[in-house]
C-alpha cells in the first residue's frame, strides 16, 4: 500500500534525505510493533525470515530476524546463540542467503534451533549458495567476478562487512542428509522460487518437522 510520502514523492524529492529518514523510522516503528504483538502471543503461529536483513522475504507476513537492527528488522538476536523463542511454536521458517555466513558448527546449531522452535508440522525452507553449481560455473568459464561473489560473499557496507563473508557451504545432498539427521522429514530440494537470488547458484530445500 502506498504511503502519503510515496504518493507525494515527486513534490518532496528535494528533501529526499528526510524521506529516507522518515520512511526508515516509520518501518522501524511498524516492525517493532509487529514484534511486540507476536512476543505477547509467545510467537505461536509466527513465520520467521531468519536473517532477512535489508532484503526481507514477504515483510509483514514473516518476522524478519537479524543481528543488525536495520529498519526492516523485527527481531534482533544473534542466531549463533539459543533463539529467545520457546520450543514448538513457530509455523514456518525461511532462511535465504544466510547459512553460508556461518562456520560449520554454527550451521548445525542454527538448523537444530530451527527444529526446536518449529511447531509439529512446521515447514522449513533453506536457500543457500550451491557450492557444486558454483564450482561447475567456474569450470565452465562463468564470469570470475560472479563466481567469486558466490563463493566468498559480497561486501556491501562497513556495518555488515564481517557478517557478509561466506564461511561454509553444503552441497545440496549434504544439506538434505543433515536435516534428516536432525529429525526433519519430507526433506527435498524444490524449485528456488523465492525470487531473491540467482537460482542457478542457489538451491532451495524444503523440510517438515514431524
Ligand atoms: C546476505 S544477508 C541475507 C539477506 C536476505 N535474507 C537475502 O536473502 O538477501 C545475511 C544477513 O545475515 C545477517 N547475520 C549475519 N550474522 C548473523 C547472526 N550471527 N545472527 C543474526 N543475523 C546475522 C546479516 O546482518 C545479514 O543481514
Amino acid at each position: 500500500m502506498k504511503t502519503f510520502i510515496d504518493r507525494h514523492y515527486r513534490t518532496i524529492r528535494r528533501f529526499r534525505f528526510l524521506y529516507g529518514w522518515a520512511k526508515d523510522a516509520c518501518t522501524k516503528v511498524q516492525c517493532s510493533k509487529r514484534a511486540e504483538e507476536w512476543k505477547a502471543k509467545g510467537y505461536k503461529g509466527a513465520k520467521l525470515d531468519v536473517c532477512g536483513g535489508r532484503n526481507p522475504y514477504k515483510p509483514g507476513e514473516y518476522l524478519n530476524v537479524d543481528i543488525v537492527s536495520f529498519p526492516q528488522v523485527d527481531l534482533v538476536f544473534d542466531i549463533r546463540r539459543k533463539f529467545p523463542i520457546e520450543s514448538g511454536v513457530i509455523a514456518e521458517i525461511i532462511s535465504c542467503a544466510t547459512l553460508e555466513h556461518f562456520r560449520r558448527h554454527h550451521n548445525e546449531h542454527i538448523l537444530r534451533e530451527f527444529f526446536r522452535v518449529l511447531a509439529p508440522g512446521g515447514i522449513l525452507r533453506v536457500s543457500t549458495p550451491d557450492i557444486e553449481a558454483i564450482a561447475r560455473g567456474l569450470l565452465a568459464g562463468d564470469d570470475l567476478e560472479k563466481v567469486n561473489q558466490h563463493f566468498f560473499g559480497k561486501y556491501k557496507c562497513e556495518k555488515t562487512d564481517d557478517f557478509d563473508l561466506h564461511r561454509w557451504m553444503y552441497p545440496v545432498s549434504a544439506m538434505i542428509s543433515l536435516l534428516r539427521e536432525i529429525g526433519f522429514t519430507d526433506v527435498k530440494q524444490v524449485e528456488n522460487d523465492t525470487g531473491l537470488h540467482d537460482p542457478k547458484y542457489n538451491y532451495l530445500v524444503r523440510a517438515r518437522k514431524p
